[in-house]
């Protein structure tokens, strides 16, 4: 079932989300909702509190090949054990920041950890967009946007234009 991504700004999209505790079939079905959501948008990566729920859960598939195979990952407690000194810029944005594109540098390498959807611990390291993807999504748990490492005015620029969008979304919807 496909849910509604909340649009920056919003106080959940702030917060320091928990640690999900065991695996439960509820915990499977909202990492299988934000999967289909992500892929409805459509978008490579989606953290929970996007959809509301402030719990460490992420779910990405950044393969972009043309017919090659899909790589639905979700992530509960995702943790980044390592990131590498080498740095790599990519144009980000965000599905709670529609249509804003900005760039953002962060390490080019990260090892990973997580718990998958049967309960498994993993452990990965990530390159290229994946790196980038997955550390833009653990920034959510902790309240962290990308937009967060632009400069002020920039930020400011971009809110205010989310804060109209929401105001014309409630007129029309209205
Ligand atoms: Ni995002």
């Amino acid at each position: 079932m496909k849910r509604n991504i909340l649009i920056h700004p919003d106080p959940r999209l702030k917060k320091v989300c928990a640690p999900v505790p065991d695996l439960s079939d509820d915990l499977r079905r909202l990492a299988d909702d934000m999967l289909e959501t992500m892929y409805d948008a459509p978008g490579i990566g989606l953290a929970a509190p996007q959809v509301g729920v402030l719990s460490r859960l992420i779910v990405l598939d950044c393969v972009k090949e043309e017919g090659a195979a899909p790589r639905p990952l979700a992530m509960f407690n995702p943790e980044i054990l390592a990131a590498s000194d080498e740095t790599s810029t990519y144009e980000e944005g965000c599905l709670s920041i529609p249509d804003q594109y900005a760039e953002v540098t962060r390490p080019a390498e990260v090892e990973v950890e997580w718990i998958d959807r049967d309960g498994n611990p993993q452990r990965e390291v990530f390159t290229g967009l994946w790196a980038t993807c997955v550390q833009h999504e653990i920034d959510h748990l902790d309240g962290k946007l990308f937009i967060d490492y632009l400069k002020p005015l920039r930020r400011q620029m971009i809110t205010r234009k989310m804060v109209k969008l929401k105001r014309e979304r409630a007129r029309a919807s209205a």
